[in-house]
Formats: C-alpha cells, sequence, structure tokens
C-alpha cells in the first residue's frame, strides 16, 4: 500500500483530488467508485471546483457509490443518494443516467444486487474505487466478520457504525439498521483503490488496516491483498502507525528512485 500523510485534512483532499484528477485526464471516460460520509466531503469540493475553474470534465465519466441505506428514498437528507447529488453531482457535469447508486428501497434487493454487480462488470469495471473507513475498520458497510469474497448484498449494521453515524439524524433509533452495499470481493476488483482517513478517531482502524493482520474483522485490512491501493491520511489518523517514519522516509526517498 502507498501510504501519503498530510498535515491536515484540506491537504488531504487536495491531494486525493489530484489523484482523481489525473485517472479522468488520462481516461475521460473512467469509471469512479464514489464513497459517502464525511471524510471525501472535502475530495468532493475540490472536485467541484476544479470542474468549475479547471474545466474538469465528467461528461463521459461513470460513476457506481459503495452502498446506501435500506429504507430511506432518496430524497432524505441522510440518503446517500441525496449526499452526493448535493454535494458532487448536482456541481459538476455528469449525465444523471451514468450515475449508479445502490438502491435502498427496491423491492426485491436480490435481483438489485446482482444487477448492481453486472452493471460495474458492464461498464468495463471500476477504474478508481475511493474509500473511506469506518471506526470500526468497515469499508463500504463491510461490518466486522463480513466474508473478504463478499458481493453486493444486504449487511446488518454494526451497533458501533449505528453510534458513529447517529451524529447525522435525531438519534441512533433513527439511523436505518440495514444497509445495501458493494462486497469487499467487488471493492478489490476495481483496477486502483483510494482511502481517505483523518481525524484521531480513525487512528486505530487506519493502523490496523495498514498494519495490522489482514482479517475480516477489519474489512479494510483486505486492501492490503489489493496491488494498487492508495492511502490518503492526515496526521491524527497516522497517529497510530508504527512504521510512520519510514512510510514519510519512502515519500521522500521516492522522488528520486531508479
Ligand atoms: C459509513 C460509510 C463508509 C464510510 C464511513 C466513515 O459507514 N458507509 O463508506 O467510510 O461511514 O464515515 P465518515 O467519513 O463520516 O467518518
Amino acid at each position: 500500500m502507498e501510504i501519503i500523510v498530510k498535515d491536515n485534512a484540506e491537504q488531504m483532499s487536495r491531494v486525493a483530488a489530484r489523484v482523481v484528477a489525473k485517472v479522468l485526464n488520462a481516461k475521460p471516460d473512467a469509471v469512479l467508485g464514489l464513497a459517502t460520509g464525511s471524510t471525501p466531503l472535502g475530495l468532493y469540493k475540490e472536485l467541484v471546483r476544479m470542474h468549475k475553474d479547471e474545466g474538469l470534465d465528467f461528461s463521459q465519466v461513470t460513476t457506481f457509490n459503495l452502498d446506501e441505506y435500506v429504507g430511506l428514498t432518496k430524497d432524505h437528507p441522510q440518503s446517500y443518494h441525496y449526499f452526493m447529488h448535493e454535494n458532487l453531482f448536482k456541481h459538476v457535469n455528469i449525465p444523471t443516467q451514468n450515475v449508479y447508486i445502490p438502491s435502498g428501497t427496491t423491492d426485491n434487493y436480490e435481483a438489485f444486487c446482482r444487477w448492481y454487480e453486472q452493471e460495474i462488470v458492464d461498464s468495463g469495471g471500476i477504474d478508481l474505487q475511493v474509500l473511506g473507513i469506518g471506526g470500526d475498520g468497515h469499508i463500504a458497510f463491510n461490518e466486522p466478520s463480513s466474508s473478504l469474497g463478499s458481493r453486493t448484498r444486504i449487511k446488518t449494521l454494526a451497533k458501533q457504525t449505528i453510534d458513529d453515524n447517529a451524529r447525522f439524524f435525531d438519534s441512533a433509533e433513527q439511523v436505518p439498521i440495514y444497509a445495501i452495499t458493494m462486497g469487499v470481493g467487488t471493492i478489490l476488483e476495481a483496477r486502483q483503490c483510494l482511502v481517505l482517513a483523518n481525524g484521531r478517531s480513525k487512528a486505530a482502524a487506519v493502523a490496523a488496516m495498514i498494519e495490522g493482520p489482514v482479517t475480516s474483522m477489519i474489512t479494510a485490512s483486505a486492501l492490503q491483498l489489493h496491488p494498487r491501493t492508495m492511502a490518503i491520511i492526515d496526521r491524527d489518523a497516522a497517529g497510530n502507525l508504527k512504521m510512520l517514519e519510514y512510510y514519510e522516509w519512502i515519500q521522500e526517498k521516492m522522488v528520486n528512485a531508479p
């Protein structure tokens, strides 16, 4: 895993936006995998700025979001549909028909999940998957004990995730108990992964993801198996890393690497 440590979340977002822009410049019809949560907000803001100021073009881009709460309609302010529309899609020139987000209101989840996986394949596969990490080490909504070969499916949320995400709802009771999420296996098939984390509350999960054993108890640790994953984290989130000095040394020396 390539580990890039930045001083703060703003710098993290800026570097992440450059990674996304590089993919889009090389391949204007790239397929992006997108994440929600507070972590990628700065990245989306920067992408919107690049679209407006620098002409970053989304007209041929296709996106697949990682997950959605079961039971929330598209216009629910806490749904991931709403989040993506408000924070990215309505500000850039991406065609509506190129946007895929798991449905939280389908009447046939099994069929929907199969269809979603097939759409990813039919679109040519995900070129760059953006990820955050949950406090319990999850990616998307792949909670502890999720199979590392899992595909898009319904997951029951962990108590910690419900508590963590309760801040966005009026109370913990209002957080949905189920989510529809890409699987760890689905995510690992992306050609490139970009995982972001900031803040002290992510330090333990980040250390487990990067330096811990590969385990279904920390589904982000499965990214160690991916040949092309970049982690961009801020100094607070890097707080528990044992080999931090080495990662920074690599970044410094890489410039002159043969
Ligand atoms: C949710 C999402 C994850 C996200 C995580 C962290 O559980 N399903 O994709 O990474 O929250 O959220 P935040 O960035 O708000 O800490």
